[in-house]
């Protein structure tokens, strides 16, 4: 199917709506930590406990995800914009200068708002990327401060409350 527009004005228009940021993080089998940032992130079901991303298929990470079928989703907050784009970088160190903790899923970043050990479920190709579910297996709420992290139009935000106005009758 040949789309009806052009893609800056599809990414123009996505751009609209803002996302919540996470950095997907895995166990490499020699032990070493990878990761990517990713907005795709989103609850699927609460019962069984399953979340989805979309990962591109050309993402090297992608390859480390399914050769180790488990990660650990890190929740980013407000202050944590120059972490993800250090997280979003191709050939360097995304892990230099971060703290982070082993565990079986995947690296914990330490200032992450919360983390999510997930277990792959499926995969579905879905044009350019692949649809990846996976369970939910443990989970821990790190931290209430900051606001989390909002990534909208390719900009770094945050959260704010707005004011509660009456509805219309
Ligand atoms: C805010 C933000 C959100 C991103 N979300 C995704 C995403 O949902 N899926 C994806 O495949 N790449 C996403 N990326 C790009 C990846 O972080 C990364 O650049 C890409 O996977 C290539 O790196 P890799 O080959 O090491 O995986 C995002 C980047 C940024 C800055």
């Amino acid at each position: 199917m040949v789309a009806p527009f052009d893609a800056t004005e599809f990414r123009r228009t996505l751009g609209c709506l803002p996302t919540g940021v996470t950095v997907i993080t895995t166990n490499m089998p020699g032990g070493e930590p990878a990761g990517m940032a990713c907005n795709s992130f989103m609850s699927v079901s609460l019962d069984p406990p399953l979340i989805m991303l979309c990962v591109g298929h050309a993402s090297s990470t992608l390859i480390e995800l399914r050769q180790s079928g488990a990660f650990c989703v890190n929740i980013l907050g407000s202050d944590q914009g120059r972490l993800c784009r250090q997280f979003s970088v191709k050939d360097i160190d995304r892990f230099a200068g971060v703290s982070w903790t082993e565990s079986a899923a995947g690296p914990e970043l330490c200032d992450a708002l919360a983390w999510m050990s997930c277990s792959i479920e499926t995969e579905q190709v879905a044009g350019d990327h692949v649809i990846i579910v996976a369970a939910v297996t443990a989970l821990r709420v790190n931290r209430d401060e900051p606001a989390p992290l909002v990534f909208h139009r390719g900009r770094f935000g945050s959260f704010r409350e707005a004011t509660a106005e009456p509805l219309a009758r």
